[in-house]
């Protein structure tokens, strides 16, 4: 791909080298190209950190309203109307707003996802995390992703939310169904429906606790949200319920990813987890560079709302445009040596979290589990090494990690 005796060669976005190590690939675009269309995702892809930043800063020229609209747009016009649901479900809420809506759910959710609401989740992670780590240590092995990493988002905020644990698996299984249709970047038709059927049953269960919760309040993040107000203001139903099945997409993958990157990142380094391993008062430096090494997400969309001139190149009102986080968080122009795994590395300003108004809301929340969850794992399973080392990634183009991440423990 790239610039071959200056020829320039369209990357293969879509190939099974992409997917497992798409570096190379941002570091070509960044370099030759760094505001480029593709004809593969039909939109601009910005790598340059700078890009990525004034990009999702400016709210009035990128735009979140409308995104899932244009994606769906791809469908079968059979299907499509048979995803009305689907696409309504996504017009609302919080990730899919600009100002003024945006800012008034984002204060509703503060007032609920409250700092103490977060920190008081510590000792259930630890206990959970403990309990994962024994029976793997039983085992002598683990998948790092389906025993361990899947498990801890998803039992955090089911409880948070105030779901019955028991329905964890349920929870996950919705979640992952509409995360493999949105993620793939690709509109497929059979994935289409499946997601819609899923989003439908978790709506429908949300809206249920809603109802419980409204009638007899307990202390969790739904019966928060349902009596939030600001100034007066409640959110109603609609915005109610994609806030909370956005808590839970929002929450699940990204987390579940990120530890399995974090922990393929140490295994591949294994100064940095000995020096882990020694003193865990770095693990709090250490996660933030790993989410900027390999954090989970690498694409975030936005829609022109003007034409738009960007290093010469001339973006259309109304063309779609990614914030390629992950190339962002390797451009040498912000991160000297980038493409090291520094723990001691100073301002270290990732935007694995994004950056602007949509800023990660779990942020405190995904810090607390992953440095909870690669610390235990790090003290207690000082032998673990790689299974094997032919790895196999998601086919995914929003969410950049393994499927399964095989570990020996002894
Ligand atoms: C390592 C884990 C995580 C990563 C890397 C991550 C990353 C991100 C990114 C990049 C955005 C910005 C989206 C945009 O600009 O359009 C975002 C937004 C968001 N995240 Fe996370 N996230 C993680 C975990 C979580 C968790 C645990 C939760 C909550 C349970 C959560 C809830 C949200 C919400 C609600 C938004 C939307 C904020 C808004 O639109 O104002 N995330 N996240």
């Amino acid at each position: 791909m790239g610039a071959v005796n200056d020829t320039w060669v369209e990357p293969d976005l879509g190939s099974d080298a992409f997917y497992a190590d798409p570096y190379p690939t941002y570091q070509q675009l960044r370099s030759y190209e760094p505001v480029h269309w593709s004809p593969q995702w039909g939109g601009w892809l910005l790598t340059r950190y700078a890009d990525v930043v004034s990009m999702l800063r400016d709210p009035q020229k990128f735009s979140n309203v409308g995104r899932m609209s244009s994606f769906l747009s791809q469908l079968p016009e059979q299907i499509r109307d048979e995803m009305r649901p689907f696409e309504d479900h996504f017009k609302q809420g919080l990730i899919n707003s600009d100002p003024p809506d945006h800012t008034r759910i984002r204060g509703l959710l503060n007032k609920a996802f409250t700092p103490r609401r977060v920190e008081a989740q510590a000792p259930q992670v630890e206990s959970l995390v403990n309990e994962l780590v024994d029976k793997a240590l039983c085992k002598e092995k683990m998948d790092v992703i389906g025993d361990f990493s899947f498990l801890i988002p998803t039992t955090v905020i089911a409880h948070m939310l105030g779901v019955a644990v028991e329905d964890r698996e349920r929870f996950a299984k919705w979640a992952e169904d509409i995360t493999a249709f949105v993620g793939t970047g690709r509109v497929i038709s059979e994935l289409a429906l499946g997601a819609q059927g899923s989003l439908l049953e978790l709506r429908e269960y949300f809206r249920r606790l809603i109802a419980l919760r409204r009638s007899e309040p307990q202390d969790d993040l739904v019966t928060a949200l349902a009596t939030a107000e600001d100034k007066g203001s409640l959110m109603n139903e609609a915005e109610l319920l994609s806030v909370c099945v956005t808590l839970l997409l929002a929450g699940y993958g990204t987390t579940m990813t990120f530890i399995g990157n974090a922990v393929l990142a140490l295994l591949r380094n294994p100064d940095v987890m000995l020096l882990l391993r020694n003193d865990p008062s770095l693990m709090l430096a250490a996660t933030e560079e790993l989410l900027r090494y390999d954090g989970p997400i690498h694409r975030q969309w936005r829609i022109a709302t003007d034409d738009v001139e960007l290093r010469g190149m001339k973006i259309r009102k109304g063309q779609l445009v990614a914030a390629m986080l992950g190339a962002a968080d390797r451009d040498p122009e912000q991160f000297p040596d980038p493409d090291r795994l520094d723990i001691t590395r100073r301002d270290n300003y990732h935007v694995a979290f994004g950056s602007g108004i949509h800023f990660c809301l779990g942020a405190p929340l995904a810090r607390l589990e992953s440095q909870i969850a690669l610390k235990l794992l790090i003290q207690r399973c000082p032998s673990m090494r790689l299974e094997n080392e032919s790895l196999n990634w998601r086919r995914d183009i929003t969410i950049h990690g393994l499927t399964s991440l095989p570990v020996s423990l002894v």
